[in-house]
């Protein structure tokens, strides 16, 4: 059995519950009552505590600020008919969590303070799990570094925290997308594969130019010719062509996305093939010139299924079908909420029990 822990809890004695409008919730934005804090330091997690959510005190000088040894998760919690509440598939962030940390040059976390913080934080706040279809509690585990020191080395203290709100999906449209190709997101023997604050950083002035021409996201290709799709700004890049599933294979360069497993998980359930390999943009170029591409879509926690509606390479502009016709997506994204909100059973063992 694991072991409980010690997590002190501090109650907040003015909840924002009654003044915050569900039917209004504009992605990360809205935070819940509580959020948790835990400490690094002399080799260890301690002061293990969930308090109200709000500011906090850091020196100007922490590491995080100036040479960004700063990563996240992100996860959710569904609020089931019967009022049970659940986070997916957490056991897969912690590893990641642990990979982001490894790669830079961070401590690891137990996998137990990993869920139980969670936990506590969501079973605490579950009244702020929304209820409505399509939305959920967001879940953003962190961890950054602490020491006032501006010398360029591993800190030798950390934050580990946890804050969440209540959230419908991340993309409210269908995704106008420009595949990129003099920008890079993430080069072999960089850390694309981690959930670096740095990654998203970088990130921000191509598709802020992708956005100032029209478009919703990125899709990004290799650092070495750009002529292989990798993933997207905010989820994984999904196809279906010629009747097969194909993606990205999971390297360095790619984060491995759970919403990505889980995806491929059910299509090979379903008989589907699926190829996890290098993904031509020529390949795709074609599928949507001869009709072959009959699905593409971002695969994502908070993205959730984002269908694309055009994919732009060079100029030129590839309209798919409509997204509503596509059974593929249509039968994963009603399949996994089916799971998630509990009203298909989790065969799988994917539906985390909150309290
Ligand atoms: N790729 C990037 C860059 C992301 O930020 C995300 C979101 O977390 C994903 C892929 C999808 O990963 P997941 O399905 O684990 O949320
Ligand atoms: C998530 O899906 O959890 C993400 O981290 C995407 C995001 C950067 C909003």
């Amino acid at each position: 059995m694991t072991e409980t822990l010690d997590i002190k809890i501090t109650k907040t004695t003015h909840s924002r519950l009654a003044e915050t409008d569900f039917d209004n919730l504009p992605f990360g934005k809205t935070f819940s009552d509580h959020m948790f804090v835990a400490d690094y330091a002399d080799g260890e997690w301690k002061n293990l505590q969930v308090i109200p959510y709000g500011e906090i005190g850091l020196s100007p000088a922490i590491s995080a600020l100036h040479y960004g040894q700063s990563f996240f998760e992100g996860l959710k919690a569904y609020k089931h008919a019967d009022g049970k509440v659940t986070i997916f598939r957490p056991d897969k962030n912690a590893i990641r969590f642990n990979k982001s940390a490894e790669r830079l040059c961070m401590p690891t976390l137990p996998e137990e303070i990993f869920l139980q913080s969670m936990a506590a934080v969501v079973d605490l706040d579950r009244e702020w799990v929304p209820s409505k279809p399509n939305h959920a509690l967001y879940i953003r585990p962190f961890m950054f570094a602490t020491d006032p020191y501006l010398g360029v080395t591993p800190s030798a203290t950390y934050k580990y925290m946890v804050i969440c709100g209540p959230v419908g999906p991340y993309f409210s449209k269908t995704l106008r997308v420009k595949i990129e190709t003099y920008y890079t997101r993430a080069a072999e023997g960089g850390m694309g594969y981690a959930k670096a604050a740095g990654n998203y950083g970088s990130a921000m002035l191509p598709s802020r130019k992708a956005a100032e021409e029209g478009f919703d996201q990125l899709i990004w290709t290799d650092a070495k010719e750009h002529k292989y799709v990798e993933e997207m700004g905010a989820a994984n890049a999904m196809f279906m062509l010629d009747g097969k599933l194909i993606t990205a294979e999971a390297k360095d360069t790619i984060l491995d996305g759970v919403t990505r497993d889980t995806v491929i998980a059910l299509a090979k359930e379903w008989g589907i093939e699926v190829e996890t390999r290098k993904v031509s943009v020529a390949e795709i170029i074609e599928g949507a010139k001869t009709g072959k591409l009959t699905d593409a879509f971002g695969a994502g926690t908070a993205a959730t299924i984002a269908s694309v509606g055009s994919i732009s390479v060079d100029g030129e502009e590839y309209f798919l079908s409509d997204p509503k016709t596509r059974e593929f997506s249509q039968k994963v994204l009603a399949t996994l909420d089916a799971i998630k909100y509990g009203r298909a059973e989790d065969t799988h063992g994917w539906n985390y029990l909150v309290g």
